[in-house]
């Protein structure tokens, strides 16, 4: 099921797209063209936001201090242009801006710089996040201004207390800067990399919502539970996955013709976005080893593609398909530090949610069902439950579709209810109307502010 790339991109494609529609309004029928987005690191996964800033049609400037990271992305064409001059950087950043064409710009150097040049200039940014490696980063994740890449390792070799002292005024003055340009309009989250626990640790308490503990979570948003969450997860769009198990490219495109045959773009952004992904897919040429492929599609979405695909198989025009999903979704997740830190139906620390999906996943007949420790954030801080589902054109396997698919992405969607989350609501509403007879989810009941804290009170007085 090895997907290379394409999930990390894909992923931050649908990113960069929703914060616009939230924070800048973009219509759902448009992308980010004008639009900058100012971000850090070209590493692992943090290279995927200079090819997906492009695919979604905005301008980006990434800063890496690791010129290796820099050569590794612009030879795989992921980074079109990059400069160590600032002055070029946002000249290229203006004369894109102009003709609303799509790039992507490294800047070989500190993004404290970056954060400087712009706040000094008076530049425009709309969105903005960070992607060094901020939940290490005394262990060398996260170069200090004033230092080049190869002088913090240095520094970190040799003397680790005055790397942690450069660290956390470098990321003291990150805040400062990020702050003022907050202030002028900027919209800036968190991209689950810790630096805004990263930036508490190095003593600015005001980045907490209570300006003393991080009991009460950060005053920035954060990717899952303000973008992701709300936008794809409580409606049950998550990571829908194939592998073509024939190994055979042209049954790649062919199912990528069948699910843009299944995706109606005018329904919703979300459905539109997809679409636009899956028609550039072979173009942006992403397929590393397995002849795979990834979109987010909602419950009925996932399961007409799915059933599209095995109907190609049984008639003999592809080979079989081997279906799955990323642990970053709807459903099958508990991930009280990211995936499902926004649940507040006192779930969240149970794992209640992976346990079920996974049970239930077998209950229904999946061909690989999958109970695991860590995905994503590390081990003891998640459980995921997962599947795997083979195609191969039966009935049988039509049914396990009709059944399994919707238990997978709705127990998660019916937990977003139950934490009152209301595209949840509105969604397991719509489901209960559709599949009357075959279940129906519990509809929380919310009570009118202070009525139970009343009640109680009026018991014990
Ligand atoms: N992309 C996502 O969807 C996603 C999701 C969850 C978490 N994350 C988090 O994002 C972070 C990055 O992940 P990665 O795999 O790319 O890590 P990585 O270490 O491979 O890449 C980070 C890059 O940042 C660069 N860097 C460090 N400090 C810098 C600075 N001050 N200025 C400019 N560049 C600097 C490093 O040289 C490195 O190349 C991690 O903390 C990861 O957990 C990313």
């Amino acid at each position: 099921m090895y997907i290379g790339p394409q999930g990390i991109v894909h992923g931050t494609y649908i990113t960069l797209l929703n914060a616009g529609r939230l924070y800048l309004d973009i219509p759902a029928d448009q992308d980010l063209a004008g639009v900058l987005y100012v971000s850090s690191g070209l590493g692992g996964m943090s290279g995927a936001q200079a090819k997906a800033v492009e695919i979604s049609g905005g301008i980006g400037v990434i800063a890496e201090v690791d010129k290796s990271r820099i050569k590794t992305r612009s030879e795989q064409n992921w980074l079109s242009l990059w400069s160590d001059d600032l002055d070029e950087v946002f000249e290229w950043v203006d004369k894109h801006r102009k003709s609303k064409r799509a790039v992507s710009i490294g800047y070989h150097g500190n993004i404290v710089d970056v954060w400087q040049y712009v706040v000094d200039n008076n530049i425009k940014v709309e969105l903005a996040s960070d992607q060094t490696s901020c939940h290490a980063a005394y262990e060398g994740g996260y170069t200090p201004q004033g230092v080049s890449f190869e002088e913090g390792r240095e520094i970190l070799k040799n003397d680790r207390e005055k790397f942690k002292k450069l660290v956390d005024e470098s990321l003291r003055k990150q805040f400062d800067l990020i702050k003022t340009m907050t202030e002028r309009g900027t919209h800036f989250w968190d991209y689950g990399n810790s630096f805004m626990k990263a930036v508490f640790d190095a003593g600015v308490k005001e980045i907490a919502k209570n300006n003393e503990n991080t009991k009460d979570g950060f005053i920035f948003p954060s990717y899952v539970e303000d973008i992701m969450g709300p936008i794809c997860f409580d409606y049950g769009y998550g990571p829908f996955r194939w592998v073509c198990l024939s190994g055979n490219h042209d049954d790649l495109i062919k199912t990528d013709e069948a699910a843009m045959s299944c995706i109606d773009p005018e329904r919703r952004g979300q459905d539109r976005d997809n679409y636009v992904w899956i028609r550039d897919a072979d173009e942006n040429d992403l397929v590393v080893g397995s002849e795979a492929r990834i979109l987010y599609a909602d419950a009925a979405g996932r399961a007409t593609i799915a059933l599209k695909f095995n109907e190609l198989v049984r008639k003999g025009e592809i080979g079989p398909i081997m279906l799955g999903r990323d642990h970053h979704d709807t459903g099958g997740t508990d991930s009280p530090f990211r995936e499902t830190s926004n649940i507040y139906d006192g779930s969240r620390i149970t794992s209640d949610m992976a346990h079920q999906c996974w049970a239930g996943n077998a209950a229904r007949g999946m061909t690989m069902c999958v109970l695991s420790n860590g995905g994503g954030v590390g081990v003891s801080k998640a459980i995921n439950g997962g599947f795997g589902l083979v195609l191969d054109g039966s009935e049988r396997v039509d049914d396990i579709i009709k059944s399994a698919i919707n238990w997978d992405v709705m127990g998660g969607v019916a937990r977003r209810a139950w934490a009152r989350n209301p595209h949840a609501i509105e969604t397991s509403i719509d489901w209960n109307s559709t599949v009357a007879t075959k279940g129906q989810i519990t509809l929380p009941f919310i009570p009118e502010e202070g009525l139970i804290e009343r009640l109680v009170r009026e018991k014990l007085d």
